[in-house]
């Protein structure tokens, strides 16, 4: 079997949800005539999706949304799938890189699937003229929702936009445990370090730092939390684990990952102050949280390796995984979230999708959260994908809940 086909199969042995979405897309074609643009990690998961979109009667068109994170083979298997159109590719430039957004766009897309905005950014900068056939979009991350929130403050989005991302069965399931597990893994099959004894720098204590601590903990890692919001802070503090600013942590830090979405996190004044062999890698979505540039105009030399780029600088020897850039996806080992936690993403991709396609063109421009019911209806199916059983209100509790009049 082509390789693509054999890790898209694999991925999709563990995607039981949305397998039964795709079965009733496959009856019901809530896409017919529609086409849809993304601008996703183009990998086996993703290609899960994208087959259930045009099971569903979708014409899609895709590309990446990093320049390091397309699985090739992938990308290939996706390119003779029927209704499908994939442009992706491993390691492209920038300019190759929107170049392959224009593609995408050039299918003049009804609906946009998003992975960090740049879809929706390029279609609002230099593709407006594809904006009037857009009914709407989901977006899949903390990052794109960041800059889909400012371009709506401003006035400036032009169509209802869902954020996936910000509904609880993404954010309590693909950042705490995708993200953790991944970057986490990503830093050992990297490396292959030992995680128990060393003293990890978390940066950032949201959802993505969360499992990214508690699982670097789990391991025996020594965890320090850095924060700019005193409410995370406390509840890092609270978790058990030490917080500090970077200024501190940079001095004692051994492996160091970010996850803030901020740019500057590890600035030129924290890699100068590092110890001899500190370990620098990024689960944000952009790489802009680690200076690189500090590091190309300090070293002397800088050593490659798979996935490592050593920078001599002095003395000392600073260790950047996957360029900066998204350490889970970005590092050639790096295979993105675990599959059943792609599951969940992306059965709201695909629901989100279906209801912009049947409400978006009744939606004002804006930024709108996961209907409750997707969200709930997609914890039931997985709750009864894994043969688990859960109670049910009595009549007797329901009253009690929507009562206000008895107390003690
Ligand atoms: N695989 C596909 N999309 C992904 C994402 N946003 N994060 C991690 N792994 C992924």
């Amino acid at each position: 079997m082509h390789t693509g086909e054999a890790k898209i199969a694999w991925a999709g042995q563990f995607m039981p949800v949305l397998a039964v979405i795709r079965r009733r897309f496959e009856e019901e074609k809530p896409f017919i005539g529609l086409s849809i643009g993304m601008a996703l990690h183009v990998e086996a998961k993703t290609a899960n999706l994208v087959r259930a979109l045009a099971a569903g009667g979708a014409e899609v068109f895709i590309t990446g949304c990093n320049p390091l994170s397309t699985q090739d083979d992938v990308a290939e298997a996706l390119s003779e799938t029927s209704g499908v159109h994939c442009f992706a590719r491993r390691g492209c430039s920038a300019r190759e890189y929107y170049q392959a957004i224009d593609q995408v766009l050039d299918g003049r897309p009804h609906i946009t699937i998003d992975d960090g905005m740049d879809l929706i950014h390029r279609l609002h900068t230099t593709r407006t003229e594809v904006l009037d056939g857009v009914i709407g979009g989901c977006e899949e991350t903390t990052t794109g929702v960041h800059r889909l929130r400012a371009m709506a403050a401003g006035g400036d989005l032009r169509f209802p936009v869902v954020a996936v991302n910000d509904t609880p069965m993404k954010r309590f399931f693909d950042n705490v445990h995708g993200t953790g597990e991944s970057a986490l893994t990503a830093v050992m099959v990297t490396t292959n370090v030992l995680i128990a004894g060393k003293t990890i720098v978390v940066a950032g204590y949201g959802f993505c730092g969360r499992g990214l601590s508690q699982k670097a903990r789990s391991l025996g890692a020594h965890v320090i939390v850095t924060e700019i919001d005193p409410r995370s802070a406390l509840q890092a503090h609270m978790d058990g684990l030490v917080v500090m600013p970077m200024d501190d942590a940079a001095k004692i830090g051994e492996i160091f990952i970010t996850t803030t979405g901020n740019s500057g996190v590890i600035a030129g004044e924290h890699l100068a102050i590092m110890r001899d062999g500190a370990i620098l890698a990024n689960a944000g979505h952009f790489n802009v949280e680690i200076d690189t540039c500090w590091l190309s105009d300090h070293a002397r030399e800088v050593v490659r390796r798979e996935g490592i780029d050593t920078y001599l600088i002095g003395e000392k020897r600073l260790h950047l995984l996957a360029e900066g850039r998204l350490v889970n996806l970005a590092t050639p080992k790096g295979m993105g979230h675990p599959i059943e936690v792609m599951d969940l993403s992306f059965a709201l991709q695909a629901l989100s999708t279906e209801y912009i396609a049947k409400k978006g063109r009744s939606l004002l421009p804006g930024v709108y959260l996961v209907p409750e019911a997707i969200d709930k209806e997609v914890a039931g199916m997985k709750i009864a994908s894994l043969g688990i059983r859960i109670d049910a209100l009595s009549p007797a509790q329901v009253t009690y809940l929507s009562s206000w009049d008895i107390g003690t």
